[in-house]
């Protein structure tokens, strides 16, 4: 494997990826990105230009992705529409970017025979209660909740009937909850470091009980190249590192880490049909790849996370006033 091509490298799981792959392997990178209001070129800026290439472009365009695929040993696809919210406001861009673009890579990538790997999200199995003792697993059954998590669903369901029908060479992962640098203020982390950064109070959604399952974006990409190099094909691998948090806990810990007192947030209207909790049971990848996650300290990648929003406000700055804007209208 020499060359890969990566979808949705300018977002922010996808450029920690690029980042990671220049760091630990000779890999040549292409990136395919639509450069939506989630993509950002800057995130690319410092990777080493000879071993790196941009190209605009949507991964709904047939010939386009044709060509970029037959090109590549392999393809690591991230692009998605990737925001809840932003999917029960308006739904239409998941359905064409997560299902349509995804079955357009993978008879792309059937035809040339290049190896395939679809990045995932744990919310399509769904949600669990606060006290369930169970985990997700590969074998839990798929109860996607979301527009989002229905679209990111019907795109495993695709990968899966690729590969058993045409011998796709494809392999899926489902990750938890992603934070680290590059994320867009959309995002609850980010969100609420850079309204603390403006002086404004962070703001949860409902109650603050809803429990996610944090990971280092840095952990993600590690678990990817693993699978791309040593997973087997047909399988689906479970990505997490043992984190989960309320959202009022991490509020909490943000507030502290800026030195403001623990209850200096608001409670604001919850997000409809908001899925209660994740947690992932991460033991097939461990034990049958030998994957561990590094970042094993939540409060020391969030005290390093908010660092980066404060050292990079050039980045993050022209994105806050519409976000904000829109959150408002949604009565966030
Ligand atoms: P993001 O929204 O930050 O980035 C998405 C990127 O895809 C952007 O650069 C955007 O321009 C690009 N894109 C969107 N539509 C496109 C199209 N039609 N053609 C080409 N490019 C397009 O998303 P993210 O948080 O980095 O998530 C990346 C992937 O990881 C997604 O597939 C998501 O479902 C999955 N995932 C995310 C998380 C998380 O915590 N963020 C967790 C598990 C899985
Ligand atoms: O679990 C993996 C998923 O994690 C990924 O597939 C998605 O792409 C990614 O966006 C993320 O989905 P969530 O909906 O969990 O993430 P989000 O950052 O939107 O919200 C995290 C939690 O914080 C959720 O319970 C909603 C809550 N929240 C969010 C915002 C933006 C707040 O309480 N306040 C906020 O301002």
């Amino acid at each position: 494997m020499q060359r890969i091509l990566v979808t949705g490298g300018a977002g922010f799981i996808g450029c920690n990826f690029v980042h990671f792959i220049m760091e630990h392997t000779p890999l040549h990178v292409t990136v395919l990105d639509k450069l939506t209001y989630a993509g950002n070129l800057q995130s690319l800026s410092e990777v080493p230009s000879a071993r790196f290439d941009f190209v605009k472009g949507d991964i709904c365009d047939g010939p386009l992705v044709e060509a970029l695929v037959s090109r590549a040993d392999a393809v690591v696809h991230f692009a998605a529409e990737s925001h809840n919210d932003n999917s029960l406001a308006e739904p239409r861009p998941f359905v064409d970017t997560n299902l349509v673009g995804t079955f357009t890579l993978i008879e792309a990538a059937r035809k040339s025979g290049t190896r395939f790997h679809h990045v995932s999200t744990d919310e399509v199995y769904g949600d669990l209660e606060l006290d369930d003792p169970r985990r997700f697993t590969e074998e839990s059954v798929y109860r996607p909740t979301s527009p989002y998590s229905a679209t990111k669903a019907g795109s495993d369901m695709l990968v899966r009937a690729w590969v058993r029908s045409f011998g796709l060479q494809a392999t899926i992962s489902n990750c938890s909850n992603n934070y680290g640098r590059f994320q867009h203020v959309e995002k609850f982390i980010p969100r609420q470091i850079t309204n603390i950064l403006d002086g404004a109070r962070p703001r949860l959604y409902g109650s603050g009980s809803n429990v996610r399952d944090w990971i280092h974006v840095e952990d993600h990409s590690s678990a990817v190249l693993t699978i791309l190099e040593r997973g087997d094909i047909g399988e689906t691998y479970l990505i997490g590192a043992d984190g989960e948090r309320s959202n009022r806990e991490v509020v909490e810990m943000l507030l502290a880490l800026t030195g403001h007192s623990p209850d200096a947030y608001d409670l604001v209207t919850d997000r409809p049909g908001h899925d209660l909790r994740y947690a992932i049971d991460s033991s097939k990848i461990r034990a049958e790849l030998g994957w561990a996650p590094q970042y094993s300290d939540f409060e020391a990648g969030l005290r390093s996370t908010v660092e980066w929003y404060r050292g990079n406000e050039h980045w993050w700055r022209p994105q806050k006033k519409a976000t904000e804007s829109k959150y408002a209208g949604q009565g966030h």
